[in-house]
């Protein structure tokens, strides 16, 4: 099977690390949750049959729903041929600025508010997905004369992978995403990284504070005492620490690169916490 990959780049992508969230994953499992879903590299590289998956970034989830409807993926990739045929700054801008006036953005068809996020994130300034307070995509142009929105088959891979398995989307709060949860399941939170010092953390227009974290880890513990697998990145902090002691703490190293200011780029040290035990854990 050919998998598919991330069509947007995302704070927080998991490319670095996959093969160590793969050998934390459980062998077997039921239904799989990924409820801060993001760009979704582990899912595509996991590609389950069943799955549940969100994120709180409404148009984000937009994009998979569009991609998942055959009809509006049609539509979306003509947008996309648009948009890459027309490419340039002054383009950028005008595409970008369509949030200004709310009223008019929420009507726009769905399909073209979803070509304009993979637009946008190919063409702004590092990949990034910014809004300010006012819920308006505030990151400048990338320079790039051409951009590539499809990146080959990759859409047409995501379009089949949605299609042909049962994955269902949504778009709420993670502690909604996975009360349906059952003994069995498998369920990774990747949440907004926790910091020791205060750094870039802030995906939507809701910052992802201590109280969050704490908060995910109620939940996480009620889900292990339902009997599910549940797996847990973060950023290795003391609140991280000491909320999950519990749990098995694997530490690893991984690089970072999202953060424009090149001095904080570099090696980081995070952790993949499980309530199970998995032989396959760090044994090279
Ligand atoms: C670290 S990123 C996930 C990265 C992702 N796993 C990837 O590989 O690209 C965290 C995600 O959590 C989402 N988020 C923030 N607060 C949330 C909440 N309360 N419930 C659900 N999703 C939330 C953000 O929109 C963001 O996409």
């Amino acid at each position: 099977m050919i998998k598919g990959k991330p069509f947007v780049k995302w704070a927080g992508g998991k490319r670095q690390i996959i093969d160590k969230l793969l050998k934390c994953a459980p062998d077997e499992f039921n239904t799989y949750y990924e409820p801060f879903v993001g760009g979704g590299a582990f899912l595509f590289e996991l590609s389950p049959k069943n799955a549940v998956i969100n994120d709180y970034n409404k148009e984000l989830m937009n994009v998979y729903e569009c991609i998942k409807d055959s009809d509006k993926f049609d539509k979306m990739c003509k947008e996309l041929n648009n948009h890459e045929a027309n490419h340039s700054e002054e383009y950028y801008y005008k595409i970008r600025n369509l949030d200004r006036d709310k009223n008019k953005f929420n009507k726009l068809a769905d399909y073209k508010r979803a070509a304009r996020t993979i637009y946008l994130n190919k063409a702004c300034f590092n990949g990034l997905y910014r809004v300010n307070s006012k819920n308006e995509f505030n990151v400048p142009f990338g320079k790039k004369s051409k951009v590539n929105t499809y990146e080959g088959q990759n859409l047409g891979i995501i379009c089949g992978y949605l299609n042909y398995n049962n994955i269902k989307l949504l778009s709420t709060d993670f502690e909604e995403a996975v009360k349906d949860a059952k003994k069995g399941d498998f369920i990774y939170f990747d949440p907004p990284y926790d910091s020791d010092t205060s750094t870039f953390n802030s995906y939507t227009e809701d910052g992802f504070g201590k109280e969050e974290q704490k908060r995910l880890s109620r939940v996480y513990k009620k889900l292990a005492d339902k009997g599910c697998y549940v797996m847990l990145s973060n950023h290795n902090t003391k609140l991280v620490n000491e909320l999950y002691k519990e749990f098995n703490i694997n530490v690893i190293e991984a690089k970072r690169n999202i953060n424009s200011n090149g001095a904080k780029r570099g090696k980081v040290e995070e952790v993949i916490i499980t309530n199970y035990k998995n032989n396959k854990v760090f044994d090279e």
